[in-house]
């Protein structure tokens, strides 16, 4: 194992009409005047954004409301919200909605605190200050209710990227499962599917003899094994919804990816697919991994048989690790077309004839020197092959 530090300040308020707390939680983490950011109308339609304001009233916490952020947000947003935050002196910024109106408020929080363009932090420069924030979410996915992270895509050349730093993990997270129950049913195997990346992400290391963080790894993909179909049969089943719920934060705020090397490359390669095509991420990402871990598994046959023997059930085969290996990410693959998830270009929306564009973005975009490293590096010959892969 990896040294590592590891600090989670985020309070979690969890269950049922817990997000009736928010303006108590306002004003316990110092909030005075507040930006309520939300998305593009499900919390207006579902009510939530009433019992919200009625909740900063009753503490007297005044606000200024942004809505509109799309799924994979944009900076236009982002700048208007910033402009808005410094013009209302708003001190606190209070994200109603998934992980695209969770990741435009660390955006604002951080950009509205910096002299300079909010994009630096998204071009790597660590963010050490921000205002605090505050979300209520609405969706089991992105896992951003819980980590120093946000992705937002820039207009002008549609580069989708990352930024991070503690100064953005929520003060606090209110997560009460029964908010995702009005989800469609894509929706919701869109953010199973993320969940199950985030792990698979952490998963792919080389780093050796990190067996807690590995278990961790696998409990919570058999969790998600195991409610995932509940939960696309019944919508409304609370229970398996609240175990996916925690288990995508617990998957994304690295308390199972501390001390071991990570690996994102199936991430960078959906990001260039869900800024173009601005299909939902998750979706994005099932067409992806199967891909990626079909062209890397031969780096390290013996860690995809390990995790096919252990959370897929497959037998392991040790005259033919490979077979075992296979055999794991053909069970992923079938899982994700269970519950509904895309396993092509085509029915993502994408288009063979942009796989040029789609390399040259995601290896040469925004800084990027020809190649994506994780668990193994990859140029853009490997790029356009697994791109092709998913034809
Ligand atoms: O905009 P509204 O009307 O609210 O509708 C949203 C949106 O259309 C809808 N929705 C959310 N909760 C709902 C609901 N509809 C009905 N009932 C509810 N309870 O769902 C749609 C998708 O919402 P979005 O916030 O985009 O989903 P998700 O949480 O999957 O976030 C995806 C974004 O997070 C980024 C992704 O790249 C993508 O941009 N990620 C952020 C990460 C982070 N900050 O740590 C890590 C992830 O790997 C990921 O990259
Ligand atoms: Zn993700």
């Amino acid at each position: 194992m990896e040294n590592f530090d590891f600090y989670s300040p985020t309070f979690f308020a969890f269950g049922k009409d817990r997000e009736n707390e928010a303006g108590a939680l306002v004003k316990r983490f110092g909030g005075s005047k507040v930006l309520i950011h939300y998305g593009g109308g499900s919390v207006v339609r579902s009510g939530l954004l009433d019992r919200v304001k009625a909740s900063l009233d009753k503490e007297g916490i005044p606000y200024v409301e942004l809505g509109g952020v799309k799924p994979n947000p944009r900076s236009g947003l982002v700048y208007e919200g910033i402009e808005l935050c410094k013009k209302e002196n708003v001190d606190f910024v209070l994200a109603v909605g998934g992980g695209s109106v969770i990741d435009s408020s660390k955006a604002i929080a951080a950009g509205t605190v910096y002299d300079g363009d909010f994009w630096d932090f998204y071009m790597g420069k660590l963010i050490e200050e921000a205002l605090p924030i505050g979300t209520i979410l609405t969706i089991a996915a992105a896992g951003s209710e819980g980590s120093p992270d946000s992705v937002i895509t820039k207009e002008e050349g549609m580069f989708k990227r990352g930024a991070t730093g503690d100064a953005i993990r929520p003060k606090f997270s209110i997560l009460n499962p029964a908010l995702t129950q009005t989800l469609p049913a894509y929706q919701t195997a869109a953010g199973i599917t993320d969940i199950m990346a985030h792990l698979h992400e952490r998963y792919l290391t080389n780093t050796k003899e990190v067996e807690v963080t590995d278990r961790m790894i696998e409990g919570l993909l058999l969790t998600m094994i195991h409610e995932g179909p509940r939960v696309i049969a019944d919508p409304n089943n609370y229970e398996a919804r609240a175990n996916i719920m925690w288990a995508g934060m617990m998957a994304h705020n690295n308390s199972c990816g501390v001390g071991r090397s990570q690996d994102w490359n199936s991430h960078d390669i959906e990001h260039e697919l869900s800024a173009l095509y601005d299909c939902a991420h998750g979706a994005g990402l099932a067409v992806t991994m199967p891909a990626v871990f079909k062209y890397v598994y031969k780096h390290d046959v013996m860690r995809f048989a390990k995790l096919a023997v252990r959370v897929w059930g497959c037998q392991m085969d040790f005259d033919d690790p490979e077979s075992t290996a296979l055999a794991g990410i053909a069970a992923l693959e079938n899982f994700l077309k269970s519950i509904g998830m895309p396993i092509s270009f085509d029915e993502l929306g994408a288009k063979e004839e942009d796989i040029p564009k789609l390399v040259e973005t995601l290896c040469r975009g925004n800084g990027r020197q020809g190649s994506i490293s994780g668990f193994v590096t990859l140029n853009e010959d490997d790029c356009t092959k697994i791109y092709q892969m998913m034809v």
